[in-house]
Protein backbone atom coordinates (compact mmCIF):
# COMPACT_ATOMS: atom_id res chain seq x y z
CA UNK A 1 0.00 0.00 0.00
CA UNK A 2 1.31 3.13 -1.04
CA UNK A 3 1.62 6.61 1.09
CA UNK A 4 -0.32 8.54 -1.36
CA UNK A 5 -3.20 7.62 -2.42
CA UNK A 6 -4.51 6.44 -6.28
CA UNK A 7 -7.90 6.99 -7.75
CA UNK A 8 -9.45 4.10 -6.40
CA UNK A 9 -8.38 4.27 -2.64
CA UNK A 10 -6.78 6.37 -0.22
CA UNK A 11 -3.35 6.16 0.76
CA UNK A 12 -1.65 4.91 3.99
CA UNK A 13 -0.92 8.63 5.60
CA UNK A 14 -4.80 9.80 4.87
CA UNK A 15 -5.49 6.64 5.92
CA UNK A 16 -3.33 6.45 9.66
CA UNK A 17 -4.55 10.23 9.85
CA UNK A 18 -8.48 9.39 9.61
CA UNK A 19 -8.62 6.54 11.77
CA UNK A 20 -6.81 8.27 14.15
CA UNK A 21 -8.18 11.23 14.53
CA UNK A 22 -11.39 9.30 14.85
CA UNK A 23 -10.74 7.21 18.20
CA UNK A 24 -8.73 10.32 19.33
CA UNK A 25 -12.18 11.85 18.47
CA UNK A 26 -14.56 9.33 20.75
CA UNK A 27 -12.00 9.67 23.28
CA UNK A 28 -12.69 13.72 23.50
CA UNK A 29 -16.10 13.53 23.71
CA UNK A 30 -15.71 11.21 26.20
CA UNK A 31 -13.17 12.66 28.46
CA UNK A 32 -15.44 16.19 27.63
CA UNK A 33 -18.23 14.91 29.05
CA UNK A 34 -16.85 13.20 32.04
CA UNK A 35 -14.74 16.43 33.08
CA UNK A 36 -18.09 18.69 32.46
CA UNK A 37 -20.00 15.80 34.54
CA UNK A 38 -17.56 15.41 37.24
CA UNK A 39 -18.86 15.78 41.30
CA UNK A 40 -15.86 17.73 42.55
CA UNK A 41 -12.44 19.53 41.11
CA UNK A 42 -10.78 16.25 42.11
CA UNK A 43 -12.45 14.58 39.74
CA UNK A 44 -12.71 16.94 37.01
CA UNK A 45 -8.95 17.10 36.55
CA UNK A 46 -7.64 14.04 35.16
CA UNK A 47 -10.52 13.79 32.67
CA UNK A 48 -9.49 17.36 31.59
CA UNK A 49 -5.68 16.64 31.50
CA UNK A 50 -6.19 14.12 28.85
CA UNK A 51 -8.66 16.16 26.78
CA UNK A 52 -6.47 18.88 26.80
CA UNK A 53 -3.98 16.77 25.63
CA UNK A 54 -6.27 14.93 22.89
CA UNK A 55 -7.61 18.27 21.75
CA UNK A 56 -4.30 20.13 20.98
CA UNK A 57 -3.15 16.67 18.99
CA UNK A 58 -6.04 16.31 16.97
CA UNK A 59 -5.51 20.07 16.05
CA UNK A 60 -1.78 18.68 15.01
CA UNK A 61 -3.10 16.01 12.63
CA UNK A 62 -5.90 17.90 11.55
CA UNK A 63 -3.86 20.84 10.01
CA UNK A 64 -1.40 18.22 8.92
CA UNK A 65 -4.52 16.61 6.89
CA UNK A 66 -5.14 19.90 5.55
CA UNK A 67 -1.39 20.21 4.10
CA UNK A 68 -1.16 16.95 2.83
CA UNK A 69 -4.32 17.58 1.02
CA UNK A 70 -3.05 21.05 -0.54
CA UNK A 71 0.43 20.36 -0.88
CA UNK A 72 1.22 16.34 -1.32
CA UNK A 73 -1.53 14.13 -2.10
CA UNK A 74 -5.49 13.92 -4.28
CA UNK A 75 -8.69 12.15 -2.94
CA UNK A 76 -9.39 8.68 -5.21
CA UNK A 77 -12.17 9.25 -7.45
CA UNK A 78 -15.80 9.43 -5.79
CA UNK A 79 -17.92 6.31 -5.78
CA UNK A 80 -21.36 7.05 -8.24
CA UNK A 81 -24.12 7.70 -6.12
CA UNK A 82 -27.36 10.22 -6.37
CA UNK A 83 -26.78 14.07 -6.46
CA UNK A 84 -28.09 14.92 -2.93
CA UNK A 85 -25.59 11.84 -0.89
CA UNK A 86 -22.88 13.60 -2.79
CA UNK A 87 -23.54 16.76 -2.03
CA UNK A 88 -24.58 15.77 1.81
CA UNK A 89 -21.41 13.98 2.47
CA UNK A 90 -18.96 17.07 1.01
CA UNK A 91 -21.02 18.70 3.21
CA UNK A 92 -20.37 16.41 6.16
CA UNK A 93 -16.61 16.41 5.43
CA UNK A 94 -16.33 20.15 5.25
CA UNK A 95 -18.00 20.66 8.62
CA UNK A 96 -15.85 18.10 9.99
CA UNK A 97 -12.82 20.60 9.09
CA UNK A 98 -14.94 23.50 10.40
CA UNK A 99 -16.08 21.96 13.57
CA UNK A 100 -12.81 20.39 14.55
CA UNK A 101 -10.73 23.99 14.55
CA UNK A 102 -13.70 25.81 15.71
CA UNK A 103 -13.53 23.37 19.08
CA UNK A 104 -9.75 23.68 19.06
CA UNK A 105 -10.22 26.92 18.90
CA UNK A 106 -12.89 27.73 21.55
CA UNK A 107 -10.70 25.41 23.76
CA UNK A 108 -8.09 27.23 23.52
CA UNK A 109 -9.85 30.12 24.21
CA UNK A 110 -10.90 29.01 27.77
CA UNK A 111 -8.19 28.11 29.00
CA UNK A 112 -6.58 31.46 27.87
CA UNK A 113 -9.20 33.90 29.49
CA UNK A 114 -9.43 31.82 32.48
CA UNK A 115 -5.84 31.22 32.62
CA UNK A 116 -7.00 27.31 33.77
CA UNK A 117 -3.60 25.97 31.96
CA UNK A 118 -1.65 26.28 34.86
CA UNK A 119 -3.58 24.81 36.97
CA UNK A 120 -4.44 21.91 35.51
CA UNK A 121 -1.63 21.38 34.40
CA UNK A 122 1.07 22.30 37.20
CA UNK A 123 -1.80 23.35 40.71
CA UNK A 124 -4.27 21.80 42.90
CA UNK A 125 -7.53 20.82 41.53
CA UNK A 126 -9.45 23.25 44.34
CA UNK A 127 -8.81 26.38 42.14
CA UNK A 128 -9.90 25.21 39.15
CA UNK A 129 -12.51 28.06 37.44
CA UNK A 130 -16.10 27.57 36.23
CA UNK A 131 -15.72 27.51 32.27
CA UNK A 132 -19.46 28.98 31.66
CA UNK A 133 -18.10 32.01 32.87
CA UNK A 134 -16.06 32.38 29.55
CA UNK A 135 -18.04 32.99 26.43
CA UNK A 136 -16.26 29.95 24.48
CA UNK A 137 -17.61 27.37 26.98
CA UNK A 138 -21.46 28.09 25.05
CA UNK A 139 -19.67 27.51 21.60
CA UNK A 140 -17.74 24.44 22.67
CA UNK A 141 -21.18 22.99 24.02
CA UNK A 142 -22.57 23.64 21.21
CA UNK A 143 -19.35 22.25 18.80
CA UNK A 144 -19.47 19.14 20.91
CA UNK A 145 -23.14 18.00 19.74
CA UNK A 146 -22.74 19.18 16.06
CA UNK A 147 -19.85 17.15 16.37
CA UNK A 148 -21.80 14.06 17.59
CA UNK A 149 -23.99 14.74 15.26
CA UNK A 150 -21.30 14.51 12.50
CA UNK A 151 -19.97 11.60 13.84
CA UNK A 152 -23.36 9.64 13.83
CA UNK A 153 -24.36 10.89 10.25
CA UNK A 154 -20.67 9.72 8.89
CA UNK A 155 -20.87 6.34 10.47
CA UNK A 156 -24.34 5.50 9.36
CA UNK A 157 -23.40 6.77 5.56
CA UNK A 158 -20.17 4.19 5.91
CA UNK A 159 -22.40 1.46 7.46
CA UNK A 160 -24.68 1.82 4.98
CA UNK A 161 -22.26 1.71 1.96
CA UNK A 162 -20.49 -1.81 3.64
CA UNK A 163 -23.42 -3.29 4.97
CA UNK A 164 -26.04 -2.34 2.25
CA UNK A 165 -24.97 -1.33 -0.71
CA UNK A 166 -21.74 -3.17 -0.58
CA UNK A 167 -19.87 -1.07 -2.88
CA UNK A 168 -16.43 -1.62 -1.25
CA UNK A 169 -16.22 2.24 0.08
CA UNK A 170 -15.02 1.42 3.41
CA UNK A 171 -11.80 -1.17 2.08
CA UNK A 172 -11.12 2.03 0.16
CA UNK A 173 -10.27 3.55 3.67
CA UNK A 174 -8.13 0.93 5.41
CA UNK A 175 -4.91 -0.89 5.49
CA UNK A 176 -5.61 -3.26 2.71
CA UNK A 177 -2.96 -4.61 0.25
CA UNK A 178 -3.50 -3.20 -3.73
CA UNK A 179 -4.12 -5.76 -5.56
CA UNK A 180 -2.07 -5.88 -8.53
C1 LIG B 1 -12.13 18.20 18.29
C2 LIG B 1 -11.71 18.67 19.46
C3 LIG B 1 -12.56 18.63 20.72
C4 LIG B 1 -13.73 17.96 21.02
C5 LIG B 1 -14.54 17.01 20.12
C6 LIG B 1 -14.11 18.33 22.38
C7 LIG B 1 -15.23 17.86 23.06
C8 LIG B 1 -15.69 18.35 24.27
C9 LIG B 1 -16.91 17.96 24.92
C10 LIG B 1 -17.91 16.90 24.39
C11 LIG B 1 -17.04 18.68 26.07
C12 LIG B 1 -18.23 18.67 27.04
C13 LIG B 1 -19.19 19.71 26.49
C14 LIG B 1 -20.48 19.84 27.26
O1 LIG B 1 -20.86 18.95 28.00
O2 LIG B 1 -21.13 20.89 27.05
C15 LIG B 1 -15.85 19.51 26.18
C16 LIG B 1 -15.57 20.38 27.24
C17 LIG B 1 -14.37 21.06 27.40
N1 LIG B 1 -13.29 21.06 26.53
FE1 LIG B 1 -13.21 20.16 24.72
N2 LIG B 1 -13.17 19.22 22.88
C18 LIG B 1 -12.20 19.42 21.90
C19 LIG B 1 -11.05 20.20 22.01
C20 LIG B 1 -10.64 20.87 23.16
C21 LIG B 1 -9.37 21.58 23.33
C22 LIG B 1 -8.25 21.69 22.26
C23 LIG B 1 -9.38 22.11 24.59
C24 LIG B 1 -8.32 22.94 25.28
C25 LIG B 1 -7.15 23.26 24.77
C26 LIG B 1 -10.65 21.74 25.21
C27 LIG B 1 -11.05 22.13 26.48
C28 LIG B 1 -12.28 21.85 27.05
C29 LIG B 1 -12.72 22.38 28.34
C30 LIG B 1 -11.91 23.29 29.27
C31 LIG B 1 -14.02 21.89 28.54
C32 LIG B 1 -14.94 22.18 29.74
C33 LIG B 1 -14.88 21.06 30.73
C34 LIG B 1 -15.67 21.43 31.97
O3 LIG B 1 -16.71 22.11 31.85
O4 LIG B 1 -15.25 20.99 33.03
N3 LIG B 1 -11.38 20.99 24.32
N4 LIG B 1 -15.05 19.30 25.08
Amino acid sequence: MSLKSTSRRYGSVAVSIHWISALIIVLLIGSGLRADGAADAAARIIPLRIHIALGLTVLVLTLARIAWWLFADNKPTSVPAPRWQSRLSGAVHVLFYVVILGMTASGIGMLFLSGAAPLIFEGTAANLPDFDLYPPRRAHGFGARLMIALFVLHTGAALYHHFLKKDGLMQRMWFTRDRP
